[in-house]
């Protein structure tokens, strides 16, 4: 297990122009689903480019504790011997998340479905985000919640059903955490998981099902998703390809956009459709993003961008957008202070139980950047600066990966440079951030 580095301070510096090539690591939802379905999958299941972070190694710990057999065969290398469906063995200790909320909701739902009890913990951070939209649907299936923290927080006591009931749910967000635990507890019940999404999330968890063997549907449903899956499948053990995360490409792009001069290729990024909202609002804002070579990787499409810094203007992000971009708003929100007008980001309640609030952490450190932003309801506005951000500030990050990133990547374009006062949960999913960045020119300090 490897241990985080202790909270670090660090500041983002006015940069020369970005160039070269960076390689985003692995997906990071696609890295905690192919160790899980390692786990409930007879036999060994390989995967290549995992994303080795904190809160990947963290599922990977779970698995070990259920009963996978898991080693490394090299960089990103990994082998799951699974312990297979229906028989997983009761962890002997806490199973710690760390910082991980996708992690720690995914394996709920496994435990849920199986014959066994577990306590899910993590950090501060973890400990305050809420768990009850994922614990009722499972309770509906049979679990039990033997013990919680206040408001249906970490730390849980979930005790598993072996026969979960088969259940039809309706998901109250758009939020793939949510119905990937519903899918994962109905793999081992005995009939027909329904569900239907308000609006599509992403995808991963359906098509790895299926790519394992199950038999999943989904089809279009008003303006969401309705899906099903037969229980009890025998799923085959498989070898995964991880492609690039958008999520972490997202801040070397939106970097290369804001320092001037700069020409940055991105190597392999995931296109999947349910992923992509930010690409969208960047070319709607004026961004010069040019697809060069499309691919696929681990039946997923991939792509090469060549990103060139770019004169952007202010605009509106509908709602609906929000579930294909859910984790880019800080950085999308970098992007609209250096555009030229106001941008507004509309219908984002869910930014406030992320690893932080972020709609108040994107708020503060705009601010602390000498930059306008307000929040009405549900809305992010930003003022854009037309290029010109003061920078100069600190960012609190509140254990926050994305937050750090983004404010560090404000600091590169601003006329002074941006602190953010802790750094260290940046390896929670992008663990070689400043030493990528660092390779295309930007400076840290
Ligand atoms: C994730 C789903 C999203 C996202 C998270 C990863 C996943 O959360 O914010 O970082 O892998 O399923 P919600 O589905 O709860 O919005």
């Amino acid at each position: 297990m490897k241990v985080l580095p202790q909270s670090a301070p660090l500041s983002g510096e006015p940069s020369g122009p970005l160039r070269g090539r960076l390689r985003p690591p692995g997906d990071k939802s696609i890295s905690h689903r192919a160790l899980i379905l390692g786990l409930l999958a007879v036999g060994r299941t390989e995967i290549e480019g995992l994303l080795e972070s904190a809160d990947v190694l963290h599922s990977g710990e779970a698995c070990r504790a259920l009963g996978a057999k898991i080693e490394r065969r090299g960089a990103g290398r990994w082998n799951v011997w699974g312990a297979g469906l229906g028989s997983l063995l009761a962890p002997r200790s806490s199973l710690d998340f760390g910082n991980a909320g996708t992690g720690t909701r995914l394996m709920m739902g496994v435990v849920a479905g199986h014959g066994v009890a577990a306590r899910f913990d993590g950090d501060q951070s973890l400990r305050k985000r809420p768990m009850r939209r994922v614990l009722d649907p499972l309770v509906e299936m049979g679990a039990e919640v033997l013990e919680e923290a206040a408001g249906g927080r970490c730390p849980i006591l979930l005790k598993g059903t072996p026969e979960p009931l088969p259940i039809d749910y309706e998901t109250p967000v758009a939020s793939a955490q949510i119905k990937s635990a519903i899918l994962l507890a109905g793999l081992n019940s005995p009939g027909r998981t329904l569900l239907i999404e308000p609006q599509a999330s992403r995808d991963h968890t359906e098509k790895m099902l299926a790519y394992f063997g199950a038999t999943i549907a989904s089809e279009p449903f008003g303006r969401g998703r309705r899906i099903q899956l037969e229980g009890r499948p025998e799923l085959r053990a498989s070898r995964i390809v991880v492609p690039a995360d958008p999520s972490s490409a997202a801040f070397p792009i939106v970097a290369a956009l804001i320092v001037p001069r700069s020409d940055v290729r991105i190597e392999g990024m995931m296109t999947n459709p349910l992923r992509t909202g930010l690409l969208q609002s960047l070319r709607e804002m004026g961004a010069d993003i040019d697809v060069l070579d499309e691919g696929e990787a681990g039946g997923e499409r991939t792509a090469d961008l060549r990103v060139k810094h770019s004169a952007l203007r202010g605009i509106d992000v509908p709602a609906e957008r929000a579930p294909s971009m859910i984790d880019e708003y800080p950085i999308l929100a970098i992007a609209a202070a250096f555009a030229k007008g106001a941008t507004r980001m509309r219908g984002l309640s869910e930014l406030r139980v992320k690893e932080s609030d972020r709609l108040a952490g994107i708020a503060a450190g705009l601010k602390a950047a000498g930059v306008a932003a307000a929040i009405e309801g549900d809305d992010l506005i930003v003022e854009g600066r037309g290029g010109d951000v003061p920078g100069g500030g600190l960012a609190p990050t509140h254990l926050d990966h994305r937050i750090a990133m983004s404010f560090l990547c404000l600091g590169l374009a601003a006329r002074r440079k941006m602190a953010v006062d802790d750094a260290s949960m940046i390896a929670t999913s992008f663990p070689s951030f400043v030493a990528d960045m660092t390779k295309l020119g930007a400076r840290f300090s």
